[in-house]
């Protein structure tokens, strides 16, 4: 049986820097995983190179057994992985319901409007479908975001800091979405900082400290080991 997702030896430099040194890690379907580590510690360059958006240097990406490494964004998104960005990037020109329209999904219009509706609705961005995306706030961009991955029925979804920037009202709205998304069978690959959002998510959590899987494990393990406090107390 292999993983949904699983990197072997995973490498990526820049000139000098090695941002990701040997990952290994992996997603089972329909898991939900937190991604942890200090800042600049590969976490979104692992995302950036499973997503196809970088090549990396060495190593594997396999989805569901079938290396994808070097392979560019639409194929990996036509295996099935959708993402969201650190920073938002929805077309601010277009409106919410005009975003949700861009992913090239395999629907007749009808069946289309029907799943964008649905979203939107369940999304809390049904009362904005006609605004301007680049009106929104920073947490409605990342639902817009998390709602045009959602339009391809991916099976993992790869969340970069859906926490970040938002407020603290919404947050609760967006953790009960991930988890209701998850529960439907997607699994959920997630960065984030704030540990309350780790906890309150997270089945297992895996922890990278300088481009390197540290370990993996229960919130509660991870948060007791003393690898752990020292790749965020010690920087690298
Ligand atoms: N395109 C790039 N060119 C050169 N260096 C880069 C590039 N992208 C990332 N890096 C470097 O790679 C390292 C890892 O960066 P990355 O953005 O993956 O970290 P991160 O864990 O996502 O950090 P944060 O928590 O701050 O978002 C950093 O030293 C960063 O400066
Ligand atoms: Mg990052």
């Amino acid at each position: 049986m292999s993983e949904l997702l699983e990197t072997n030896g995973l490498k990526k430099s820049f000139g000098g820097i090695v941002a990701v040194d040997g990952l290994d890690i992996s997603v089972e379907a329909g898991e939900l995983v937190g991604l942890i580590g200090p800042n600049g510690s590969g976490k979104t360059t692992t995302l950036n190179l499973i997503t196809g958006l970088l090549s990396p240097t060495d190593g594997e990406i396999l989805l569901n057994g079938t290396d994808v490494a070097g392979k560019p964004p639409h194929v990996v998104s036509n295996r099935g992985v959708g993402r969201t960005f650190q920073i938002s990037k929805p077309f601010g020109r277009l409106s919410v319901y005009e975003n949700m329209l861009v992913p090239n999904v395999s629907l007749d219009a009808e069946e289309r409007d029907e799943r964008i509706h649905r979203l939107l609705d369940e999304l809390h961005l049904a009362e904005v479908a006609d605004e301007r995306a680049d009106a929104l706030s920073g947490g409605q961009k990342k639902l817009l975001e998390l709602a045009r991955v959602l339009m391809l029925d991916p099976d993992l979804v790869l969340l970069d800091e859906p926490a970040a920037g938002v407020n603290p009202a919404l947050m609760d709205d967006i953790i009960e979405d991930i988890k209701r998304i998850n529960e439907r069978g997607t699994a959920i690959l997630i960065i984030e900082h704030d540990m309350s959002v780790i906890r309150s998510l997270s089945e297992r959590v895996i922890v990278m400290n300088a481009g390197k899987k540290i370990m993996t494990g229960p919130f509660e393990e991870i948060r007791a080991d003393e690898r752990v406090r020292e790749a965020y107390l010690g920087g690298t």
